[in-house]
């Protein structure tokens, strides 16, 4: 994908001056610059521009809509779960995440992956498992992997809560539709030119590190996070969905610096992921036994970097941050 983006990047560039002729060179030459983010700002940034022909949105009820009864118990029980994960479901958390890290809005903010979008689309084949998942099975996915934990039994209190929860939020949207604002923004989000570790480790040092610390690990206050780790122990691990660069590249494109979503270029939010992710994590819990093997089985992308050789470092393997 991204070569087929750097072979038609030029010649539509060549095509677009062409076209423009005499009458606004400065326009084709923006224009040029930024062939590569057209289609994605097109398809996707859209909380204000629903244009698409498929960009339905949807807005979740306020949380003062949860109503007091035992189902609004089970739906308070879920948000707590999803905002606090590692008070309220530790048995099954084993970094220093919590959903809401990466699910922005206690999952209810668009291009942040809202649990809105997701509640109608499910059960769904995924080629990561290879069978129908049911929305359990999912979020026992983001426990095992993106919380690098344990998968809660799909009837525990654990999940009926977050099921709870985000049928509550989704009360009025359609399902089997791909509503806008679903998952993060990546579709068609291609580099304009490879991503780049130094130019990446320059965008995080004037960016991101002042909250997220010098050395990616996070910041706590009182034993707890405020600022989430994005790479190291407490961190994600290399099965995560944030671990490929796609994911990441669009997450932080759409909502990092957090609270100033839009602001790094397309540029920026690749060589940024590619650094994030080209540091160490805990290991995928599919390990084989062998790096290699393991990229073989389960990495085999040109999105992981998952036993890929980076910095004279193999990895996948350990140790070095
Ligand atoms: C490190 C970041 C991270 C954390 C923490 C995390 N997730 Fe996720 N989650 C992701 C990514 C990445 C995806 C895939 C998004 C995509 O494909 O665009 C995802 C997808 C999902 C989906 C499917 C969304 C859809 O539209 O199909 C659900 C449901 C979900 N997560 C629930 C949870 C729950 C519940 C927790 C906490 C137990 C959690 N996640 C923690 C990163 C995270
Ligand atoms: C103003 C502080 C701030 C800045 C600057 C910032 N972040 Fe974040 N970031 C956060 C917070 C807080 C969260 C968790 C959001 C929540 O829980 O609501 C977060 C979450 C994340 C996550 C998902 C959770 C995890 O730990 O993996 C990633 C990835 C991330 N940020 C990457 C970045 C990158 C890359 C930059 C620089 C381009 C950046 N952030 C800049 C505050 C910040």
């Amino acid at each position: 994908m991204m070569h087929s983006m750097h072979a038609w990047a030029p010649a539509f560039a060549l095509a677009l001056a062409a076209c423009s002729g005499s009458s606004q060179p400065s326009a084709s030459t923006s224009a040029a610059s930024s062939t590569a983010a057209v289609p994605a700002k097109a398809a996707t940034t859209s909380t204000a521009a629903p244009k698409q022909a498929v960009a339905k949105t949807f807005t979740p009820p306020p949380i003062d809509a949860i109503p007091d009864t035992p189902f609004g118990k089970m739906v308070r029980e879920g948000r707590a779960i999803f905002m606090d994960t590692q008070t309220h479901a530790k048995a099954y958390v084993g970094n220093g995440l919590r959903c809401s890290n990466c699910h922005l809005d206690a999952g209810r903010l668009a291009n942040a992956a809202p649990m809105w979008a997701a509640w109608g689309m499910y059960p769904t084949y995924r080629s990561k498992n290879g069978h129908v998942n049911t929305f359990a099975e999912r979020l026992q996915g983001c426990f095992r992997y993106s919380m690098n934990g344990k998968a809660p039994p799909p009837d525990s209190p654990v999940i009926v809560a977050l099921e709870s929860y985000v049928y509550w939020m989704s009360k009025g949207a359609p399902t089997g539709v791909a509503l806008a604002g679903r998952g993060y923004p990546k579709k068609g989000f291609k580099p304009p030119q490879p991503p780049d570790y130094a130019r990446g480790q320059h965008v995080f040092e004037t960016n991101c590190a002042l909250c997220h610390g010098k050395d990616g690990q996070g910041q706590k206050a009182a034993g707890r996070y405020v600022f989430p780790p994005l790479w190291g122990p407490q961190s994600f691990n290399w099965g995560a969905g944030m671990h490929k660069l796609d994911n990441a590249a669009a997450f932080i494109k759409a909502n990092m610096p957090l609270g100033r979503g839009g602001m790094l270029s397309d540029q920026d939010a690749w060589d940024v992921a590619l650094f994030m992710n080209a540091h160490e994590r805990p290991q995928d819990p599919r390990f084989t036994g062998s790096v290699a093997e393991t990229r073989k089985k389960f990495h085999h992308s040109k999105m992981s970097l998952y036993g890929t050789v980076v910095n004279g470092h193999l990895l996948g393997s350990g140790s070095p941050r």
